[in-house]
């Protein structure tokens, strides 16, 4: 079927919550509304709660990071990542965000892939990341471990711990710890 103006190859098939989530792309931004819309996700989930005002969602980091996100057949983010190379041997993941209507459906999982990816095409060897107390289970899912602790953000409101994850180790490696 044709839909504004791309072939999608089927009709997106539909999980048991009723939900499409075949029909996602994805892929970095790439447009300016793109762009817009990629750093209102940010935003709404992961400043919005705590009443940080736009721009809040943004550092120095944007221009030389690599972004991704999974995108709807509307031209709308569902999911969105970032991974920014702080040596030659380490990546860091920032910025993960997946809209709350979509969250628990593997959308996180993919963003994480595909940033795990990116960084092991650069090679980096280590991924490190802060992690939200409530993401915790979500990177150790993935392979990451504790490291230390994290600044917390907003005033003390949201605590963060330090983790990491060899990304060496070999392509099956990879693959298993990675949904
Ligand atoms: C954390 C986040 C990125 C996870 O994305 P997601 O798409 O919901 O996660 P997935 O569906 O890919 O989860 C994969 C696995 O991780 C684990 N997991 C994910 N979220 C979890 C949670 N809240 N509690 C326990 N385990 C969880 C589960 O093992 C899950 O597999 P399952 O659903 O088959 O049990 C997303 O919930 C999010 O954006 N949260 C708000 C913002 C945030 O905290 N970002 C991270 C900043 S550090």
């Amino acid at each position: 079927m044709l839909v504004d103006g791309r072939f999608i190859a089927s009709p997106p098939a539909v999980d048991s919550t009723g939900t499409s989530t075949d029909g996602l792309e994805l892929r970095p931004p790439i447009t300016s509304a793109d762009w817009e819309r990629y750093y209102e996700l940010r935003w709404r989930v992961l400043r919005a709660p705590w009443e940080q005002p736009r721009g809040s969602e943004k550092d120095d980091r944007e221009q030389d990071s690599f972004h991704v996100g999974l995108w709807d057949l509307t031209g709308k983010p569902v999911a969105a990542g970032r991974v920014q190379l702080n040596s030659p041997m380490e990546a860091q993941v920032r910025f993960m965000a997946v809209d709350p209507a979509w969250s628990r459906k593997g959308l996180g999982s993919k963003i994480l892939a595909e940033l795990e990816a990116h960084a092991r095409s650069r090679g980096a060897q280590t991924m490190i990341l802060n992690a939200r107390d409530q993401a915790l289970p979500f990177y150790e899912r993935h392979g990451y471990v504790t490291s230390g602790k994290a600044h917390a953000l907003f005033g003390g409101a949201v605590a963060h711990v330090r983790m990491k994850k060899q990304l060496s180790g070999g392509a099956n490696a990879c693959r298993s710890e990675s949904a």
